[in-house]
């Protein structure tokens, strides 16, 4: 048995161990950059809580510090300092509004190679530990066609993908299925894949943007998408990243903060079906890791 089998081995055990709560992790991704990822991951994290869920949200998009901006917080340890220095789970989470709370992954997502395999065991258990903590986990990811974005889409199972209508969006939305599509660590009957159409003008081009990729999705790629919904362009989108207030908070009730709380209630209503093996963070992870391991080897 290699060592990534006895990871997942590891993290069935101290999963069925006790009847252990295991959060359901949602990754949130998108062809293209600046398509609200960040600001959608935030605010569907905050209705969901207030919906009465315990919610994480984890930022694996290294580099800009977007959410923490966002949401007006300073994480003082990320996952690298858990995963290398000796932090706790605990010490790595930052409490945002309503509760949720925030993880930073800071290198930790790039550093997963480094890892001994006392390391590999320790962060294991701590994300097991995470599991138990969060009825749902975010993940907001980099945009695009980047291995570490690509690897971690096919290690989930529940994806939001975000799109806008601009045409470059809708390229690279496609493109990013269709590299996904061809990885190996990718299974179609395990994966949910539900998209949300940002910054349009009408419900109804939102539904064209839903169309538009997904006829091609239809035709080339053997999966099927999903259209969660819309948020409509709104200038209080913006306001809110300025103020560091997310609308869902500080302009409820305006076209987009509305929005985004209907998306937030539908996406908590939603039971998607999930094989044991696949199941929360700490099986994300052990998946991810067996994928860096590989291509280590193959290198
Ligand atoms: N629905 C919207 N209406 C208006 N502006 C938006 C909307 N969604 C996002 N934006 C703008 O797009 C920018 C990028 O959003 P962000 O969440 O940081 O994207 P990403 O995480 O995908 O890079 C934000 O600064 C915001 O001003
Ligand atoms: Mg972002």
């Amino acid at each position: 048995m290699d060592q990534a089998e006895q990871l997942r081995k590891l993290v069935k055990q101290q999963n069925s161990s006790q009847k252990k709560n295991i959060a359901r992790v949602i990754t949130v991704t998108s062809g293209k950059g600046g398509v609200g990822k960040s600001s959608i991951s935030v605010n569907l994290a905050i209705g969901l809580a207030r919906a009465g869920k315990r919610v994480i949200v984890m930022d694996v998009d290294f580099g800009l510090a977007n959410i923490e901006v966002m949401l007006g917080i300073r994480p003082e340890y990320n996952l690298a300092d858990m995963m290398f220095r000796g932090k706790t789970l605990r010490e790595v989470i930052t409490k945002g509004p309503e509760g949720i709370g925030f993880i930073s992954g800071g290198s930790g997502i790039h550093e997963l190679t480094k890892l001994t395999r006392e390391q590999i065991v320790n962060l294991t258990m701590r994300l097991v530990e995470l599991d138990e903590l969060a009825d749902v986990i975010i993940i907001d990811t980099g945009a695009g066609i980047a291995d570490a974005v690509l690897e971690f889409v096919a290690a989930s199972t529940e994806v939001l993908l975000v799109a806008t209508p601009e045409p470059t969006s809708i390229t690279d939305a496609y493109a990013l299925l269709k590299t996904l599509n061809r990885k190996s660590e990718f299974s179609t009957e395990n994966t949910s894949i539900k998209m949300i159409a940002n910054r349009v003008t009408s419900e109804n081009e939102g539904r064209e943007l839903f169309e538009k990729i997904n006829v091609v999705v239809a035709k080339f790629l053997d999966f099927h998408l999903e259209y969660l919904g819309n948020i409509p362009q709104d200038e209080q989108v913006s306001k809110a990243i300025i103020r560091q207030k997310p609308i869902i908070l500080s302009a409820p009730n305006s076209e987009a903060g509305k929005a985004i709380h209907e998306l937030a209630e539908k996406l908590g209503g939603i039971c998607v079906p999930v094989a044991d093996e696949k199941k929360g963070i700490a099986q994300l992870f052990a998946n991810l890791i067996k994928t860096t391991y590989k291509q280590k080897r193959k290198g």
